[in-house]
Order: C-alpha cells, then structure tokens, then sequence
C-alpha cells in the first residue's frame, strides 16, 4: 500500500515543467559552449596525443560519474578555497541527497581509488582522465563554467621522481602538440608538519600589512593564508614580495625531496622557474606543486596546467596512507595557445573515393556496397539523396577525391562498377568483386592514406 502511494508521489513529481510560461532559449548557458565540427581538429590532435602519452607512460583509463557528493569536494578540495566557497554548482536531488557537478576530476578519482580497492594493484597505480568539470565562476577570456580537463593521477609512490616523471609528462604533452615555449613554475609548500610553523610566519608578516591588502586578501588571512601569496591585484603582489617563502622553512624531509625534484629535472634538461608563490588553489596538496604557463605576454598568462603531490588526501579520505602526485590541463586553454602560436590540428582523413549511383536499382545497391568499401578501410564519400550524376560528379569534384565509382542500371545488372580517376578522366568498368582490391591497389599506389591508419 505504502510503496504504492509512493510510487504515485514520484510520478506526480516527475512530471515535466509546464513549458507554456517559460520561452525556450536557444542558447547555451553562460560560461558554456558547444565544441562545434569547425573546432573538432583540435580538440582531436589534444586528444589523440593525451591518451597516446598516457599509455607510453604507463597509464590505465579510469572516467567516474560527473555528479558526486558535494561533502567529496568539499572535504578534498577544502572549505576556504574559492572552488568551495564560490565555485560549486551544488543541488539536493529528487530522492535529497547533496549532491555537486564535479569541479574537478581528482576527488572522484581518489573515491573511486578507495572504493574499488585499487590499493592492492602495484604501485604507483596511474590513472588518466578526462572529461567536463563545472566551476560557477565569473565567465572570462579562459575561464569557463564549464571545462574539459586532461587529468593524470599516480598512487602510491613518494619517491620525488614521480614528481619528477609528471612534470615531464606535462611538458611532452604540451611539446608535442606544437606548443614549444612555455615556463614550468615549480615550487614545494611543505608537509602538514613544516606547512604549519610557515603558515604561523605567513600570517604575522601578513598581520603587519593588513592595510596594504585587498578585501578578498583580508578575509583570506583567516581561512586560507597561502593564497594570499598569488593573488592577483597589485598591491597583494607588492606585500607578496616580500614575504617569508615556504621553500625557506620546509622541514629536512620535505627540503630533500624538493631538492632531488629539482636534481631530476636538471637531470632531463627540463626548464624550469622556482615560483616562491605559487600555492594553487586547492588544499590537498603537499610538498611539491607545479603549473605550466604559456608564454603570452604578461596579463594574458593563465596556466595551462596545474597539479602537485597529495600525500595526505587518500588517508584523510579514510583510505590506507597512500602518497600521490598528479596534474591536469584544461583543454580550452591549450587550444587556445595551439592556435595562438599557430600549431597544427589534427588532420581528419578526408575521403579519397566517391561513389555515385544513377537509377532505383544501383541506388539500392550502392548502400551495401558503401559498407563494403568502409568495412575495407576505404574512406568514401557520396550523395545518396541525389539523382542526377552531374550534380554527383560536382560533389566528388569539390571533395577532390582520386577516384569516383559510377554504379547505374547496367552495372548493377552485370555486377560491375564504373571506376573514374579523377585526375586523368580515365575510365574502367571493374567486377564488383574485384573494386574493393584495386581501389586499395590504385590508392597505395598513389601513397594516399586510407582512413583506418
Ligand atoms: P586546477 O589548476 O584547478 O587543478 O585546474 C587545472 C587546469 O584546468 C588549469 O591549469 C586550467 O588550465 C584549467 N582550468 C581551471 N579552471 C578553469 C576554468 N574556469 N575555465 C577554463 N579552464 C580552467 C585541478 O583541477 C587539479 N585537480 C589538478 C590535479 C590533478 N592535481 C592533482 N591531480
């Protein structure tokens, strides 16, 4: 009886908003955007190279759900960040639980890490991911609503040539999509125990400039004193300068992990640039933490990308004491730069063959034989909604393909195909069962890459 009426409760609430007073408004949501065809090379290229790298370097795939807990962010990322505080699109469901669009991927990849018991694979245990993350922030030039980010995680391992292996994944990622110039930023904000007495030191020198710092600067003294160091308004950067610097005080564990980090990276030629105030803005991390930036002139600089160590969070998270170090791009950022050092996108396979049919019959045909050509590795391309062959012919021709096949009413009857080179004006009529070999034959000839590289 009970279950029924609930049952009816959830229907009745589950029924659609009356769309009569609401105006249906074509347009995404602010700080949001459709990645239209035009846009796809890049996207493509920034793929293809990820996930290449990811595997070269050792990594497994993991995606988790786009909604999580709120309280997985919050606890993680930490209360007096400006991606709790401000930043989270957080709603109760139907059924009430508080749940948030995930503002970025390495929370719900730690879950997922405990959850799973991926504790027991060896270690370090690397994870790539990638996919949308949301941050309700103020839309501008590089700053979204919603994001795509590139994520690399690796657990269990505290060695500092882990960390040194990820900045060196970062670079040769962003090397190998064209972008040659970029500064590595590196910097180490101590371990729990060393962060402390720093923090103690931070906030009395800040105490002391209290007046020279902005509003947001004053509230951040008491909640999260670190980011005071990278703020971006002029007179925080000038009190900034002059401030005590956490690689000045890391205890003799953290000091010596810093400094093999940075014997590594010498060791791999990698440039880089000790940034004193470089924190990021999410708690978890310890010891060491890194950011790429692009080289656009002063102002324009965001970071590409972004991570450090997180020793401490799977522990925190109620997972055995896992030490771990990652990073992740966004996306939209790094197409950006692509196209602003003019690097090249990836180049989509264009067709090298179109098939024309003229007549009831040979168009019947012509779908299976398209599927013929496909299944072969032949890129084709045609106009099935077309009757005339002229009109055909003038499709094939802007395409630029190598060869258009012909099939109408006798060559569907006798089981052969027009074969036409486009160049020459050449022509053979071919068996059917035989076009599929030659064209593959005629093509390779011709070195032209068929689709399925
Ligand atoms: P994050 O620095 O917050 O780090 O974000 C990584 C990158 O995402 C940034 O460097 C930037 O390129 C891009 N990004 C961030 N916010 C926006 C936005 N509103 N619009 C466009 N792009 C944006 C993290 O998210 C950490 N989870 C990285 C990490 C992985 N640490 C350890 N493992």
């Amino acid at each position: 009886m009970d279950s029924k009426k609930n049952a009816k409760k959830i229907i009745k609430r589950a029924k659609p908003e009356k769309s009569k007073e609401e105006p249906l408004v074509l347009q995404t949501l602010r700080g949001m955007k459709d990645i239209l065809p035009s846009d796809q090379p890049y996207w493509e290229q920034v793929r293809r190279i990820s996930e290449r790298l990811s595997r070269d370097y050792g990594f497994l795939r993991l995606d988790t759900p786009i909604v999580e807990f709120s309280n997985l962010f919050t606890r993680s990322i930490g209360e007096g960040t400006d991606i709790v505080e401000k930043e989270m699109y957080t709603f109760i469901t139907r059924g009430g639980d508080k749940v948030a669009l995930r503002p970025e991927l390495t929370a719900g990849n730690c879950r997922s890490f405990i959850q799973n018991g991926m504790n027991v694979l060896s270690k370090p245990v690397k994870i790539f991911s990638t996919g949308p993350v949301y941050r309700y922030d103020r839309p501008q030039e590089g700053r979204y609503r919603e994001h795509f980010q590139v994520n690399f995680d690796a657990f269990g391992e505290q060695d500092p040539i882990l960390d040194a292996q990820m900045i060196q994944i970062a670079h040769r990622i962003i090397q190998t999509l064209g972008i040659k110039s970029v500064q590595m930023q590196v910097n180490s904000i101590g371990c729990q125990v060393c962060r402390k007495d720093y923090k103690e030191l931070l906030v009395n020198y800040l105490e002391s400039k209290k007046s020279k710092l902005c509003q947001d600067c004053k509230r951040r003294m008491d909640t999260n004193p670190l980011r005071v160091l990278d703020c971006k308004e002029d007179k925080c950067s000038q009190v900034a300068a002059l401030a005590p610097q956490s690689v000045d005080h890391l205890c003799e564990e953290c000091r010596t992990h810093f400094k093999t980090l940075l014997e590594y990276l010498d060791e791999l030629d990698l440039p880089y640039i000790i940034n004193p105030h470089l924190v990021r803005g999410l708690d978890y991390y310890t010891k060491t933490v890194f950011e790429i930036w692009s080289s656009a002139e002063e102002g324009k600089k965001l970071s590409l990308g972004g991570g450090g160590r997180y020793d401490k969070l799977i522990k925190m998270m109620g997972g055995e004491d896992t030490p771990a170090i990652g990073f992740a791009f966004g996306v939209e950022r790094v197409i950006a730069e692509m196209k602003r050092v003019q690097a090249k996108p990836y180049k989509i396979p264009r067709p090298k063959v179109f098939l024309a049919q003229l007549g009831n019959l040979a168009k019947k045909k012509s779908l299976r034989l398209f599927s013929e050509l496909e299944k072969n590795g032949i890129l084709t391309a045609e106009s099935f909604g077309r009757g005339s062959l002229k009109s055909q012919l003038r499709i094939a021709n802007k395409l630029g393909v190598e060869f258009t096949l012909i099939l109408g009413q006798k060559e569907s009857l006798d089981g052969t195909v027009i074969v036409k080179n486009m160049t020459t004006g050449a022509q053979e009529t071919v068996s059917m069962d035989k076009l599929v070999d030659l064209i593959k034959k005629k093509l390779k000839a011709d070195n032209v890459v068929v689709y399925h590289n």
